[in-house]
C-alpha cells in the first residue's frame, strides 16, 4: 500500500476508501465519455432550455455511475443532475455525470465527472475526473486535495492586481441584477478573467493554484460540492459572494486562495 492510498480514509463498510470507490465509478464512466468525445454523430442532444443541454452520453454516464456506486452504497440517498432523487439514508451521494455538457457537445476538453459525498450537511469526499485530460482531482476532509498522485494547493498571490480570476458570464435567462457591474468591478482590478464552461473545473483550477479565485451565482449542488471540498482542502476559502458563510443549500459561491478573499469581496460588492 503506498502513502497515497494511506492518506485516503477507509470506508467503514469495505476495504476501499470512499475515493477508491468513486474513482472506480468515474474511470468506468470516463471510458464512455472518451469514446464519444468529438463524435457528435454518435449521440443525441436534447435542449432543456436555451443553453442547457443533456445528451445521451450524460444519461449513459450517469447510469454507469449509479449502477457502480449503488453496489457499494445500496442504502445511500442520491442526488443527480439527470434523474429523480433517490431517497435513502442520511449519507448522500451527489452526481453530475458531465459538468460541461456544452463543452462535450462542441469537443472542448473541459469536462468533469463529478461525485461527492455529503453527510450531516458536510461534504466529506469529492472527485472531479476529466477523462479527456486524464486529470483525477480528489479530496477527503482532513486528507488534503490531490490531482492524480500530486498534492495540490491554492496559490499564494496576495494582491488582486496579480490574480487570474474565474467566472462565467451568465447566458440566456441566467443573468441577474448587477452581473455586469460585478464583472466590471473585478475585470478592472485583476490581471485576467477565465471561464472554462464547467464550474467543477473552474473550482479545480483554484484548488490547484492555476487561477486565484472564482465566483458564480445560480449553480447547483452537483456543480460545486466536490469543488468546494477541493478548494478548502487545498487551503482556500469559500463563502457566498456577499461574504456570508456558504452552506450546501447555497447556489451562489465565491472561492479564493484565502489571501485575496477580503479584497475580492470589497471589489465585487463596490457600487
Ligand atoms: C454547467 C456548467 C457551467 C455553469 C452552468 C452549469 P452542465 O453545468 O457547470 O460552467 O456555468 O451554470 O449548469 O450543465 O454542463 O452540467
Ligand atoms: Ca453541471
Ligand atoms: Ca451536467
Amino acid at each position: 500500500m503506498n502513502s497515497l492510498i494511506l492518506k485516503k480514509k477507509l470506508d467503514t463498510t469495505s476495504n476501499f476508501s470512499v475515493i477508491d470507490i468513486f474513482e472506480k465509478a468515474a474511470r468506468k464512466a470516463g471510458k464512455i465519455l472518451i469514446s464519444d468525445f468529438g463524435k457528435i454523430e454518435n449521440f443525441k442532444i436534447h435542449s432543456k432550455e436555451i443553453g442547457d443541454f443533456v445528451t445521451s452520453v450524460d444519461i449513459k454516464v450517469e447510469k454507469i455511475l449509479l449502477d457502480t456506486l449503488q453496489q457499494f452504497y445500496p442504502n445511500a440517498s442520491y442526488i443527480t443532475e439527470e434523474s429523480d432523487e433517490i431517497k435513502g439514508e442520511e449519507e448522500t451521494i451527489i452526481i453530475d455525470p458531465i459538468d460541461g455538457t456544452s463543452n462535450f457537445i462542441h469537443g472542448i476538453p473541459f469536462v468533469g465527472i463529478v461525485i461527492g459525498r455529503v453527510f450531516k450537511g458536510e461534504i466529506t469526499d469529492g472527485v472531479i475526473f476529466n477523462p479527456i485530460l486524464d486529470e483525477f482531482y480528489w479530496a477527503t476532509k482532513g486528507a488534503g486535495a490531490w490531482c492524480n498522485n500530486k498534492k495540490i494547493n491554492v496559490s499564494n498571490i496576495d494582491r488582486i492586481e496579480n490574480c487570474l480570476i474565474g467566472n462565467s458570464i451568465p447566458h440566456a435567462n441566467r443573468g441577474y441584477q448587477n452581473y455586469l457591474i460585478e464583472i466590471d468591478n473585478i475585470a478592472k482590478k485583476c490581471s485576467g478573467l477565465r471561464s472554462t464552461g464547467a464550474a467543477a473545473i473552474d473550482l479545480a483550477l483554484v484548488a490547484s493554484g492555476k487561477t486565484d479565485a472564482f465566483w458564480q451565482r445560480n449553480l447547483k449542488i452537483w456543480d460545486i460540492s466536490s469543488g468546494v471540498l477541493l478548494v478548502r482542502e487545498a487551503g482556500g476559502k469559500v463563502t457566498q459572494p456577499s461574504g456570508d458563510e456558504w452552506t450546501i443549500e447555497k447556489s451562489d459561491i465565491l472561492v479564493s486562495n484565502n489571501f485575496i478573499h477580503n479584497q475580492f469581496l470589497e471589489e465585487l460588492n463596490s457600487k
